[in-house]
């Protein structure tokens, strides 16, 4: 059996072998193996609305609030645009908790993608719930442009759940 000069991994007489695929470059790469609890930072995604939400995160920089610097922020045009996939793919690659940040229901600049993003978000944590994540790592806040203190204080306290709660599953198996 001869393997292909050109390394496509098909020996002769085999099936095609297929190759792993690779992590995308923006993939959240987990750190060392987590020993305690206590050691460990978390990796906190917040989707962030670009009308309320991000405008809420700015006024806290703005105004020298402070909130754990494990807060990653990704702007999006509306929460409504977050998918279910997003949220699990980003848990697969690492993150701890992840936050969705909309406008204030019935405040939508889309008219209803913070009401839908509500529904899906209740999904998701069942299933979080179910794969043994636990709902309580997928937290949601909405929020005028105006609540640059709400948004401070919202991401302290989910941090410091997610410290409580330590490592999600996917970190501690790397
Ligand atoms: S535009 Fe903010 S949640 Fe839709």
């Amino acid at each position: 059996m001869s393997h292909c000069p050109y390394e496509c991994n098909i020996q002769d007489g085999a099936n095609p072998v297929p190759k792993p695929t690779p992590k995308p470059d923006h993939a959240v790469e987990p750190s060392q193996p987590i020993a305690k609890k206590q050691d460990f930072e978390p990796i906190v995604l917040a989707f962030s609305c670009n009308w309320c939400s991000y405008t809420s995160a700015d006024l806290a920089g703005i105004n020298h609030l402070q909130y754990p610097s494990c807060v990653r922020i990704i702007r999006f045009m509306c929460s409504g645009r977050i998918e279910p996939d997003f949220i699990m793919r980003a848990f697969e690659f690492g993150a701890d908790g992840i936050i969705v940040s909309g406008c204030k229901l019935g405040e939508c600049h889309y008219i209803s993608g913070n009401e839908k993003a509500e529904k899906r978000l209740e999904m998701t944590g069942k299933l979080l719930d179910l794969l043994g994540y636990g709902a309580e790592r997928l937290g949601s806040v909405w929020i005028s442009a105006a609540e640059g203190a709400k948004f401070a204080d919202y991401m302290s306290d989910f941090v410091k759940n997610i410290h409580a709660m330590g490592p999600s599953p996917t970190r501690n198996k790397n």
